[in-house]
């Protein structure tokens, strides 16, 4: 399977470097970056007027100083919210960002990002990759950038935008699955991301057999996994990636 030139770090900043700053915000990706962190993985999702933005949860509540589910919002509506000021009052007033000033803060940066695309209720997967992908292709060079999903579907659509060998695609799995391999073909996919506790050596070992990067969430204890590096794990996402560097 061919694959862009694209050499994962061993350590990937979750939702940027969500130990020191509010998670998925500007702010969490230049936490990372002067920690030494080259990558970070961010949430993207849609809202209501199919705005991408840069967020985890399905509404406001726990990262912000607002009320309501992303589905129900416009733009207009989320520009004055406070996505900082509940993680810590030092970074109160931090905006929650679109997909389009976290990838223009990434590219000034030269920063790779693993944006993994959350499908929203009320959203189809169809629309997240019509509104995502092109923007990416757009303002990160094939080395820098990288495209995950739990869903199935915002993949396969993703894949329509770009072929394998310029745009990296990434598989979801909480435990990785016994049929894992044509979920992986059926896509081209060049990685798969699994949750670290869940994931078997056997299994690890079967997943590099076949020629795919091997990524593990979201590890924040460097000590139990060190036996992972192994297996041939390719990068860890971490909460505090800077717990595992040398
Ligand atoms: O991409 C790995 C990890 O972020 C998936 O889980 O819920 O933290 O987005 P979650
Ligand atoms: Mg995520």
């Amino acid at each position: 399977m061919p694959h862009p030139d694209l050499a994962l770090p061993r350590l990937i900043a979750h939702r940027g470097l969500s130990a020191r700053a509010p998670e998925n915000t500007l702010a969490a990706v230049r936490a990372a970056h002067d920690a030494g962190i080259t990558w970070v993985e961010l949430d993207v999702q849609l809202l209501g007027d199919e705005t991408p933005v840069i967020w985890h949860d399905r509404d406001l509540k726990r990262c912000s100083d607002g009320r309501g589910r992303l589905a129900d919002l416009t733009l207009a509506q989320i520009q004055h919210l406070d996505a900082g000021g509940w993680f810590d009052p030092a970074f109160a007033g931090e905006p929650m960002a679109t997909l389009e000033e976290m990838l223009v803060l990434l590219d000034s940066l030269g920063m790779g990002a693993n944006l993994e695309l959350k499908v929203n209720r009320g959203h189809a997967p169809e629309a997240l990759a019509e509104r995502v992908v092109p923007q990416v292709l757009d303002a990160l060079p094939p080395e820098r950038r990288l495209l995950s999903s739990f869903d199935a579907m915002a993949l396969a659509h993703s894949r329509r935008f770009a072929p394998a060998e310029a745009l990296a695609l990434g598989v979801l799995f909480d435990r990785v699955p016994r049929d894992w391999e044509p979920h992986c073909r059926a896509i081209g996919a060049f990685s798969v991301h699994a949750k670290w506790k869940r994931l078997s050596e056997a299994r690890a070992r079967a997943i590099k057999g076949a020629g795919l990067t091997l990524v593990c969430y979201t590890a924040n204890d460097p000590a139990s996994f060190a036996p992972r590096w192994n297996w041939g794990v390719d990068a860890v996402i971490s909460d505090d990636p800077t717990r595992f560097a040398p």
